[in-house]
């Protein structure tokens, strides 16, 4: 998948694969990948940076990952970057000053949290030839107003509000929708009752498509093992083994060898 028409086309379809990379090194092992699509997360400050919460991304951060994520996909995947904490709060010359840096560097659309109070701004960017993907449920840019880390969407009346927000999203022209932590039966009713795709984490498994992050899918983030995580390898086995034979072959003298010296 290389567009956002081709994202579009598969509502409804087989399902879309979508990962949360970001580096150069990342994003080439996606580029040969069958992974339909890529997203620069913001995510990045807590599983690069060990931040406690994804505030620290800035827009610049956001774009320079973005750079080095588009260079290692070498235009072979369709690829959004996040719009970082606030950035789609400080009105509409701002978020027009973050797509640009963030479209600039290579991606070919942005992924906004929340609708409430910036449907206009989501509107703009995308009547700017800009598009957008929503990103509702568990917003983590929200994480001190929801409560923290939290399933979102519980109550009838949290439901309502949800889809009440998808709507909004999809009327304020976005091209799909992030569903992140919430109940099975609300994002089917909600990938239901939307015409654009929608991607669950931590959604269950009825969502137009699923994204995870690299590092988790690949079990490479030890100590974090929420539950809608698969690790579809051992990642952490593996490097730690790497590691340990690579200290052992150097303190037992066996490397570097003959063959691996000049
Ligand atoms: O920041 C991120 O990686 C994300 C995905 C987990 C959806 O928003």
């Amino acid at each position: 998948m290389k567009s956002v028409l081709d994202f579009k086309a598969r509502k409804g379809g087989a399902p879309i694969s979508m990962v949360s990379a970001y580096t150069h090194w990342e994003a080439r092992f996606l580029a040969t990948s069958p992974v339909d699509c890529v997203l620069v997360g913001d995510s990045l400050a807590v599983v690069l940076d060990g931040e406690p919460t994804t505030f620290a991304a800035t827009p610049e951060i956001m774009a320079r990952h973005t750079a080095a994520v588009a260079r290692g996909l070498g235009g072979q995947k369709f690829l959004v970057a996040d719009f970082p904490f606030l950035a789609a709060r400080k009105g509409i010359a701002a978020a027009v000053d973050c797509a640009a840096a963030l479209m600039r560097a290579g991606a070919h659309g942005v992924k906004i949290e929340g609708i409430d109070g910036h449907a206009d701004v989501v509107a703009h960017l995308v009547q700017s030839g800009v598009p957008v993907m929503g990103h509702l449920g568990l917003t983590p840019q929200s994480m001190h107003a929801t409560g923290g880390y939290k399933v979102q969407g519980r109550s009838a009346a949290a439901a309502e509000s949800l889809l009440r927000q998808a709507r909004a999203v999809e009327a304020a022209g976005a091209f799909g929708l992030v569903l992140e932590c919430v109940p099975a039966d609300l994002a089917r009713e909600i990938t239901a009752a939307a015409a654009i795709p929608v991607i669950g984490i931590g959604a269950g498994p009825h969502t137009d498509g699923q994204v995870l992050v690299f590092h988790d899918l690949l079990g490479l983030n030890p100590g974090f093992n929420a539950k809608f995580v698969r690790a579809f390898a051992d990642g952490n086995k593996t490097v730690g083994n790497g590691l340990a034979s690579f200290a052992a072959a150097v303190s037992n003298g066996s490397f570097p060898s003959k063959k691996e010296s000049y």
